[in-house]
């Protein structure tokens, strides 16, 4: 077991107009390989924030984060895209598939970037793909999908590089029950094969896959409910 992630007083104000707000307070935490760990908290806790600091979608406002050895306060955009594309596979809230580009054509697109070939790309793609039982929409552009059918492709594209580190903001919301338990098993094996994976849920069927929860409110985590709805 390794540490995927680390945050050392991190956290991420955000200024707009006259005003400030702290979406995360200084926070430190540590995410090992191995380990499925759930956020969660109300809306507007911070959790997207938290999620976005780890994946280096964006930078600390202070403090510092770590993704595996490499400190991404360091690094300039460009070399953080590439961290990105290497090391961690991210599912947004809103799923983020590209419009003009169809089902398998997302799915390929982080392999096409780390210059895998398109042959073996579409190959590794449709694996996957199949594993979600999409098959038949291959060809679909994701305004053709339903929205479970949309975040199944998210969660496809966002594994298919097979990362380290991965994170999921809400992965499940538009999932029915199976689809739900497939993605789930799918994120406990690969954590049982050293992956780091940590989760964004307002969803209480997926407390029993985590090996960890954490509780976010008001832009502070705590390995304890205040409230424990969850
Ligand atoms: N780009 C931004 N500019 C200004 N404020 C922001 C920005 N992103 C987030 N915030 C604010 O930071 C706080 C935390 O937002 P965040 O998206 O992390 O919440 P969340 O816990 O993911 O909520 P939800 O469950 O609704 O997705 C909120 O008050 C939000 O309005
Ligand atoms: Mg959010």
């Amino acid at each position: 077991m390794t540490i995927a992630a680390r945050l050392l007083d991190a956290g991420k104000e955000y200024k707009t107009g006259e005003s400030t707000i702290v979406a995360l307070q200084p926070t430190t935490a540590e995410f090992r390989t191995g380990e499925i760990t759930l956020l969660v908290g109300p809306s507007g806790s911070g959790k997207t924030t938290l999620l976005s600091l780890l994946g280096s979608v964006i930078y600390p406002s202070f403090g510092k984060v770590w993704v595996g050895d490499t400190c991404i306060n360091d690094l300039t955009e460009k070399e953080l895209a590439i961290l990105r594309l290497q090391h961690i596979g991210f599912v947004f809230q809103g799923f983020n598939l590209l419009a003009p580009l169809n089902a398998l054509e997302n799915v390929m697109e982080p392999l096409l970037l780390q210059g895998v070939k398109r042959k073996e790309a579409k190959h590794r793609a449709m694996e996957l793909i199949s594993k979600f039982e999409m098959e038949d929409r291959i060809y679909n552009l994701p305004r053709n999908l339903s929205g479970g059918q949309q975040q199944r492709i998210a969660i496809a594209r966002s594994l298919v590089t097979n990362p380290q580190l991965i994170l999921c903001d809400e992965p499940t919301a538009s999932l029915d029950h199976k689809s739900a338990k497939m993605v789930m098993d799918m994120l406990s094996k690969l954590s049982g094969e050293n992956r780091a994976v940590i989760v964004v849920t307002h969803d209480v069927r997926l407390k029993k896959y985590a090996d960890r929860t954490i509780y976010v409110s008001g832009g502070r985590i705590s390995d304890t409910a205040i409230e424990d709805n969850f």
